[in-house]
């Protein structure tokens, strides 16, 4: 899989992909992530990529020459499955989502900012646009590492045992059930007898009987 996210703050993305998994996927190729600077596409003064809005109101907005350019050079090196906007009026991502777009072969993600990009882009340039949850972040950029996150630990090989993506929270829209290791016994507050009896069948039952009671006590709306 390949991501391409243009952002006015490459500055701000780095990281999480410089670290644990995701540094892990990138290294033994598994997905590629580049970094794309909006203002490397402006010829305005100053690499001016943001101007004022028609109509007058607070806030800048994003214009749509420069993501335009930078859109269009990507799109003639290879086909694109889905461009999408980091927006918080997108649609909110799910675990569903994340396991549709990690089968994906290359993605171009752009990172809002501002007051948002000019309506022309979304109308014509985007296919897709994602929201990481209802409240207002000051860019798309932690947004989109938040899908990238989501997405990468998702391409097979990218996690050492494969199925511990599948008995994640949320991916059979149960949570999971409670984890415990060593010791056995602290200060008294002991781990469940099942666990430790070596009874495998009898672990998955709990384990499933578990998931369901925290499902119906925390997340009741997933079940219905
Ligand atoms: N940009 C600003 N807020 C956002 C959100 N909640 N999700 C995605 N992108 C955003």
């Amino acid at each position: 899989m390949r991501i391409d996210i243009i952002t006015v703050l490459p500055e701000l993305l780095r990281s999480p992909f410089e670290a644990s998994i995701l540094k892990r996927a990138i290294e033994k190729g598994l997905v590629e992530v580049h970094f794309h600077n909006l203002r490397d596409y402006t010829d305005h003064s100053y690499n001016q990529v943001d101007d004022y809005q028609f109509g007058g109101g607070a806030g800048m907005v994003l214009m749509i020459e420069p993501i335009d350019r930078c859109i269009s050079a990507l799109k003639s090196g290879r086909e694109y499955d889905e461009v999408i906007y980091m927006t918080p009026d997108g649609k909110t991502l799910n675990q569903k989502m994340a396991n549709g777009l990690s089968l994906l072969k290359n993605v171009i993600v752009l990172c809002g900012h501002y007051k948002g990009v000019d309506q022309r882009v979304r109308d014509t340039m985007i296919t897709k646009e994602i929201s990481i949850g209802d409240y207002v972040l000051s860019g798309g950029e932690l947004g989109a590492a938040v899908l990238c996150d989501a997405i990468i630990r998702l391409i097979p090989g990218v996690l050492n045992n494969e199925t511990s993506a599948l008995t994640d929270t949320f991916q059979d829209n149960l949570l999971a059930p409670p984890v415990y290791t060593r010791p056995s016994d602290y200060k008294g507050m002991k781990v469940p007898e099942v666990l430790l009896s070596g009874n495998f069948p009898k672990i998955e039952r709990w384990r499933e009987e578990e998931a369901l009671k925290r499902t119906e006590n925390l997340r009741p709306d997933l079940l219905e």
